[in-house]
């Protein structure tokens, strides 16, 4: 384990991990991403006329840190998998930049992306689909070595077999078929894959979800423990509260293709700022009784569904669930501001902040329907 919490345990993916991490300190920026967006064209027709587009990650800004892991959550849908792969670049931007270690990577192509493809890495959330059944673990694992021209030294055989031992995995899984293994070890095969060029960023979309939570907290630890020993930096995308918490040192909160808060693990999981977050957070199981009446958790039901990436709504995005909106809020986009603490957040009322109230302008929740199309719907229940 690295400085970060002790092994996670069966328990803690199923709910809440402790909070024991004083803040990593900071490292060289690795990873810097400003304005990037995704629109995936909307076609219809013959003629594949466009008529609309899914506006999937629209305007990300962040910098990712050496040797840290950024946590990325958010609802399904919400543009996190199209930033994994945007940053990757396994997909072509529509508008924005992606430096690597100084370098605009932001529309190589191929050949100019070979030397990176070595650096940035990507492990998969589905263990059964994102291995070729039809080849053995040992060509799985040593295809970067082929791919990328690579000869290491004692060969690529010695190598595939060490690569399995640091995942976990017996150097005789060599000749063994992917589907002779259970899911967690499939993903360590998918990690050894990663792992195999010595990357520098690895970026996890999912990486335990699709797995039973009796394996997810030995690939969560296991990928924390390679972190310590190959200073690794991660990008870990999940929808699980709990397996963000346990592995992030920063967290990136997106709602519909925008990042809304973003700050170190502690000051989020203590004081989120932003509605939505706090949402969020109300909603993970804490298993002690009086754990939760100590924080005095009120959980909040967020009305409705995320709404389409193709029609988002005015302002702030969130503004048609949001229980604190008011009419700047449905007019104006809050821009990601950083406050003196490095603490970024996008909202005009943000919580745990000495502005936190709306002011003087009106809830939209206390103006007459005709006055907003889109009317939130607030509900706060005692959980
Ligand atoms: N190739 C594509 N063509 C068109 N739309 C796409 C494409 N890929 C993703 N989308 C859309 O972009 C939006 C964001 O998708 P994405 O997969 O990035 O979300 P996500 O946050 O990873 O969701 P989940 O948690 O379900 O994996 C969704 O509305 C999705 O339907
Ligand atoms: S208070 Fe306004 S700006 Fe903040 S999240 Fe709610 S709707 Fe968005
Ligand atoms: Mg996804």
């Amino acid at each position: 384990m690295s400085d970060k919490d002790e092994a996670m345990t069966t328990s803690e993916t199923a709910a809440g991990a402790t909070d024991t991490l004083a803040a990593r300190p900071e490292g060289e920026t690795l990873l810097r991403v400003s304005g990037l967006k995704k629109h995936f064209p909307v076609t219809k027709g013959l003629f594949k006329r466009q008529v609309g587009a899914v506006l999937a990650v629209d305007g990300l800004d962040f910098d990712v840190r050496a040797g840290e892991t950024l946590g990325v959550v958010g609802e399904s849908g919400c543009g996190k998998s199209t930033m994994g792969r945007l940053i990757t670049r396994l997909l072509e931007p529509t508008a924005g930049t992606i430096e690597f270690q100084g370098k605009d990577i932001t529309h190589l192509g191929t050949g100019d992306m070979r030397p990176l493809r070595r650096d940035v890495q990507m492990i998969f959330q589905d263990p059964y689909s994102s291995l070729n059944p039809r080849h053995t673990v040992g060509a799985i694992v040593g295809a970067p070595f082929r791919l990328q021209g690579v000869r290491p030294e004692g060969g690529v055989k010695q190598e595939v077999q060490r690569l399995l031992s640091v995942v976990g995995l017996s150097p005789e899984h060599y000749n063994r078929y992917p589907h002779e293994f259970s899911g967690g070890q499939r993903q360590r095969i998918g990690i050894a894959r990663a792992l195999a060029l010595n990357p520098k960023l690895v970026v996890a979309d999912e990486p335990v979800s699709a797995l039973d939570v009796s394996i997810q907290a030995q690939v969560v630890n296991l990928l924390d423990d390679l972190q310590a020993e190959l200073g690794l930096t991660y990008v870990i995308i999940a929808h699980d509260l709990s397996v963000i918490r346990h592995v992030s040192d920063r967290i990136a909160v997106m709602y519909l293709g925008k990042v809304v808060e973003l700050t170190d693990r502690q000051s989020l999981y203590n004081k989120p700022m932003h509605p939505y977050t706090r949402a969020l957070l109300s909603a993970v199981p804490v298993p002690d009784p009086r754990r939760k009446a100590a924080q005095g958790r009120d959980r909040i039901l967020l009305q409705g569904d995320v709404p389409s990436p193709m029609n988002p709504p005015s302002g702030c995005r969130f503004h048609t669930r949001c229980w604190k909106a008011t009419e700047v809020c449905a007019k104006k986009e809050p821009p990601l501001v950083a406050l003196e603490t490095g603490h970024q957040v996008a909202c005009h009322h943000p919580e745990n902040a000495a502005d936190q109230e709306p002011g003087d302008t009106k809830l939209l929740t206390d103006l007459p329907p005709q006055a907003t199309a889109e009317e939130p719907t607030p509900t706060t229940t005692k959980n």
